[in-house]
């Protein structure tokens, strides 16, 4: 059965690849990016190579939640229903390390923004079929500062991104639990594939791009992840598994909701 997929951050890496393989099985799918120019190149290049006329696409720079909730809205509007959310949009170096709302980048786009998008789109996804949401967490997970979350306080960049990625993950089984009816899955894709965040931030290899387009297409879609939700399957052991220990405990898990619904004055 085709189904309606959004991918965010699907003008490159494992987000555009995965969006290349389900459009070839002719689901209907929103792609997003925050260039417009990329994002229409990179729509006209998936409708070649893939034959599908049901591609579309959204625009919102993610380090502004403003374009998110505006993306939000419109998303809203054009589409019936969401089958599977993908939030994959991420950031690891960034020129720009603080927004104009003085949050980290990594947690405005790796956290906040598939935290308010996801929320507002929770009516279009209760419309759609055993509706799935995978979100795209990392083996890089820290504990979370509440200071560094609300922009009090400043961190490296790989400690940035740990933390935002374990927010991510956090709030993943917080969705979970609280959204029965959907299923929320968090994955970290593979560390060090071969994709424009690795080689301009890492500058070393071990995998290629394909390993997390694989896990992430059998997450989206294969019957076998139907029952997963909650889950956190790491594709460096290739299996369901744990993730870093401060982000298990109920009482963490529900000070990062309320932390995170104040800061951004979300109910
Ligand atoms: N590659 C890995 O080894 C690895 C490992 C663990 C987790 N991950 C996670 O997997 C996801 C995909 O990463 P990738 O490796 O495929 O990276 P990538 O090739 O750099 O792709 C990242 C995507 O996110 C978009 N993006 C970045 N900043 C944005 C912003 N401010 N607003 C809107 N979109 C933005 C990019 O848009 P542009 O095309 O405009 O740049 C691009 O489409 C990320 O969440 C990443 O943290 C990757």
């Amino acid at each position: 059965m085709n189904k309606t997929i959004l991918i965010t951050g699907s003008t490159d890496g494992i987000g555009k690849l995965l969006a290349v393989k389900l459009a070839k099985e002719g689901h209907e799918i929103y792609l997003h990016g925050r260039n417009s120019e990329k994002l229409d190149s990179v729509i006209a290049e998936i409708g070649k190579v893939s034959k599908n006329e049901n591609i579309k696409g959204f625009i919102a720079d993610f380090s502004d939640l403003n374009e998110v909730r505006k993306m939000a809205a419109q998303v809203n509007n054009e589409l019936q229903k969401i089958d599977v959310l993908i939030n994959n949009a991420g950031i690891y170096k960034s020129s720009q390390t603080t927004t104009n709302d003085n949050f980290d980048i990594r947690f405005a786009v790796n956290y906040f923004s598939p935290f308010v998008l996801t929320h507002a789109l929770l009516p279009l996804l209760k419309k759609g079929t055993a509706s799935r949401i995978i979100n795209l967490s990392s083996a890089a997970q820290s504990a979370v500062s509440m200071e560094v979350l609300a922009g009090e306080q400043q961190v490296s960049t790989h400690e940035a991104y740990a933390q935002s990625k374990l927010a991510l993950t956090m709030w993943s089984i917080y969705l979970a639990e609280n959204e029965s009816d959907l299923n929320v899955i968090a994955v970290n894709p593979g560390s060090l594939l071969n994709t424009k965040m690795v080689r301009e931030g890492f500058g070393q290899i071990w995998s290629s791009a394909d390993k997390g387009t694989d896990i992430l297409y059998d997450l989206s879609i294969s019957e076998k992840h139907k029952d997963a939700s909650g889950k956190y399957y790491d594709n460096d052991s290739g299996a369901f598994g744990t993730i870093h220990p401060a982000g298990t405990n109920k009482v963490a898990i529900n000070t990062l909701i309320e932390k995170t619904k104040d800061v951004l004055n979300e109910n």
